[in-house]
């Protein structure tokens, strides 16, 4: 099985995430970072050590990383994950604590103790990831690679060009970019496309399965903003398709193309993806080295078939 570090912001569909990765048998999660993000660190690791509980994981390691982005102050999302972070699902207190020293700390150890490569998964604002890049570079020389829920190629959501993880903490990004580790982009443009049908979400939700109920609450609630957009996105797994694509990558069809992100003006927090044919785009990263990288970046996903290994994976078909 695959072994992954983290990285969260639980966070409504970090917490669907944490559930599938736990509990899928490819995958094997040697512990979690927490960053602020969605919500406030506190409240992030409450959030993430709670989760744990409902899926019986075993004693992961859990840490807590950056409180804030590099330049930014921390601008959680309580319009789209509610006051908790959680949406309106409240879980019941835990005896998981997270681990005495924190996240760059715990990466470094779980990285470099490693037998095999392992694989960063962050689901949330890079700043953990660029931390441990400056702290431990040596690092890059045991991670198979980053992938990474963030960006777009087309549009945005924190602004109309940035998507909320990049655009939250722009600079961890582009250090991220600049590693020298591969990256693989699951952005936006496939991010929104994965939902389990609202019928679906709302029978779990009001089902007997415990697991369920909370899976159900969590797809339910991803929204709370207008009636509109709460029947857009209701059913979104959000940052779980991202760990799917971990087991199931040929679901996804993705191109290897050059991408930076913009640290300044208006396009802030935007993933420039260089679309154009390959012969030209690669020319950008040979002219600008440092300024573009090649990224394995996500276009397209057969959704119903990523939604179906979601559910199938927490019993819940
Ligand atoms: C990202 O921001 C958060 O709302 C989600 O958890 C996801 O990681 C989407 O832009
Ligand atoms: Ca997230």
């Amino acid at each position: 099985s695959i072994p992954i570090v983290l990285d969260v912001d639980t966070g409504v569909d970090d917490a669907l995430a944490v559930l599938f990765a736990v509990r899928h048998p490819g995958v094997d999660v040697l512990g979690i970072s927490c960053v602020s993000g969605n919500a406030p660190l506190a409240q992030v690791v409450d959030n993430t050590l709670r989760i744990l509980d409902v899926v019986d994981a075993p004693d992961l390691p859990v840490a807590a990383g950056a409180v804030r982005p590099l330049l930014e102050p921390p601008r959680a999302a309580r319009q789209v994950h509610g006051r908790t972070g959680l949406g309106d699902l409240v879980l019941p207190p835990t005896r998981r604590r997270t681990t005495s020293t924190g996240a760059v700390e715990l990466m470094r150890r779980l990285i470099l103790d490693h037998p095999t490569p392992v694989t960063l998964v962050a689901l949330a604002p890079q700043t953990n990831l660029a931390l441990l890049l400056r702290t431990y570079p040596e690092v890059v020389g045991n991670l198979e690679r980053i992938v990474f829920m963030g960006g777009s190629a087309s549009v945005g959501n924190a602004t109309a060009v940035a998507e909320f993880n990049v655009w939250h903490d722009p600079e961890a990004a582009a250090i991220v970019l600049d590693s020298n580790v591969p990256t693989y982009m699951y952005g936006l443009d496939v991010f929104n496309r994965v939902a389990v049908d609202r019928e679906v979400a709302v029978a779990l939700q009001h089902g007997d399965d415990p697991l369920g109920r909370v899976v159900g609450s969590l797809l339910g609630h991803r929204v709370v903003l207008s009636e509109d957009e709460r029947a857009r996105y209701t059913g979104l797994i959000g940052d779980a398709g991202a760990a799917c694509s971990l087991v199931d990558p040929l679901a996804l069809r993705t191109e290897v193309r050059p991408v930076r992100v913009e640290l300044a003006g208006y396009g802030r927090g935007q993933t420039l993806v260089d679309l154009r044919e390959p012969s030209r785009g690669e020319s950008m990263v040979q002219a600008h080295p440092g300024e573009w990288t090649n990224v394995e970046v996500a276009l397209e996903i057969d959704d119903e078939r990523i939604a179906r290994l979601f559910l199938d994976t927490l019993g819940l078909a």
